[in-house]
């Protein structure tokens, strides 16, 4: 089942071109001289009236889905115009936050039987917010339980790791957002750019993971190492929060995502010339601010590894002053999708070189189905 690869996390990520084409089948629609591009949602379709009309859209979800829901939020915010609100599920719960019934409540969850979100749900449904679900598990518990939704139809997952199901989430969530902001016509030209960035996002992940080798250097450089941090910003906080959570969860190292924008009030403390430091600098709107965190960095002696748009190596430092990876540029919120490729095979390359257990980490279930 594994086929030519050693571990099912390694198989899943780089089946990521062929799962992320799973699922937009059908879903995208070309368009013609008479009909605009557009995405086509059949679990929504008869939702997204009552989406647009709600108060707040609330993210509800645990570890990586509720990251790729991190991801995809301000792409959702800019088409939808509605806030778009948060929530680690456990905390959710632990506050009994407030959720209203002109709130749309969306249950991201890759088996749909986390226990943690599964209880959120059942908050919100009493409640009486819309309950809609994005899971990769038809006939699931949130699946069953939520008023709509959208299968991800990644394929099965197996690593305890996710990842080709934190892809195709970002994708569906952005499917989700072009859907929703469809009656929109200032957004139009906005939203068929990023139809055409869809189509084409399959290839660009399959040059990413052309960095395979690269990222198997960069894990024997980093192996010995107690300690990774990330930083990120913008479309690709989400991103640091992600990979940080890989390298921790399979590698078994100490490492955390960092809001680049916080840098400065505690974080810089730690740097020195030793601590390796993942800047995540691709090209967006927040790539100015991002070469002055870099340079500020820089300044202290950090040692960094900084992932920028291919050809843009020079506009991150001077040439030798850090090591870089250059990733294929995709429209700024799929970005995502094609930055964690990297940090997932980091991940991978720094578990298999250190020694532990890649599918089934120590402590850790697939499915984590108790409190
Ligand atoms: C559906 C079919 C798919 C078929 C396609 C053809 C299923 C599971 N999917 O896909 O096989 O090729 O039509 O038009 O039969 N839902 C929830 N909560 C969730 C996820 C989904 O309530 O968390 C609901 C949706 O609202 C929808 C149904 O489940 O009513 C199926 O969702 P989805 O598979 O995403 O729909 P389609 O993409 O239309
Ligand atoms: O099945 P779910 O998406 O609800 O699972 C949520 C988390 O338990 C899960 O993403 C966990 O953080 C992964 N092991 C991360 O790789």
């Amino acid at each position: 089942k594994k086929g030519n690869y050693e571990h099912y996390m390694q198989k899943e990520i780089h089946e990521q071109p062929e799962s992320l084409r799973t699922t937009m089948r059908g879903r995208l629609i070309c368009g013609d001289s008479s009909k605009a591009k557009s995405v086509l949602l059949g679990g929504l379709k008869d939702h997204l009236r009552t989406i647009r009309r709600s108060r707040r859209i609330v993210f509800i979800g645990c570890g990586t889905s509720y990251n790729a829901a991190l991801a995809a939020r301000p792409f959702l915010e800019e088409l939808s115009g509605v806030p778009v609100t948060m929530e680690l599920a456990s905390d959710l719960l632990d506050r009994q936050g407030p959720i209203y019934r002109e709130d749309t409540a969306v249950f991201v969850s890759q088996s749909g039987e986390t226990a943690d979100t599964l209880l959120a749900l059942q908050y919100a449904t009493e409640n009486g917010a819309l309950c809609v679900g994005i899971t990769n598990t038809v006939g699931s518990a949130i699946a069953r339980n939520t008023h709509c939704g959208v299968h991800i139809n990644a394929g099965c997952e197996i690593g305890v790791a996710s990842t080709k199901a934190y892809t195709s989430q970002i994708a569906v969530m952005a499917m989700m957002a072009l859907a929703i902001g469809d009656d929109t016509t200032s957004s139009q030209a906005r939203r068929e750019a990023v139809i055409d960035g869809l189509f084409d996002l399959p290839n660009k992940v399959r040059e990413a993971l052309k960095l395979d080798n690269e990222m198997k250097d960069l894990a024997k450089l980093l192996m010995d190492e107690q300690s990774l941090l990330m930083f990120g910003r913008g479309y690709n906080y989400a991103t640091a929060l992600e990979g940080a959570l890989k390298v921790k969860e399979v590698a078994l190292m100490h490492s955390e995502g960092i809001l680049a924008g916080e840098m400065k009030h505690g974080p810089l403390a730690l740097v020195d010339e030793t601590l390796p430091i993942i800047v995540i600098a691709t090209h967006d709107t927040c790539f100015s601010k991002q070469q002055s965190v870099i340079q500020q960095l820089h300044a202290r002696k950090g040692r960094l590894i900084v992932m920028c748009s291919k050809g843009a190596a020079q506009l991150v430092g001077p040439s030798g002053s850090c090591r870089v990876i250059e990733v294929p540029q995709v429209e700024d919120c799929l970005q995502p999708v094609i930055n964690i490729v990297p940090l997932q095979l980091l991940a991978y390359h720094l578990t298999v070189l250190r020694g532990y257990n890649v599918d089934q980490p120590r402590n850790l279930a697939k499915s984590v189905t108790t409190q």
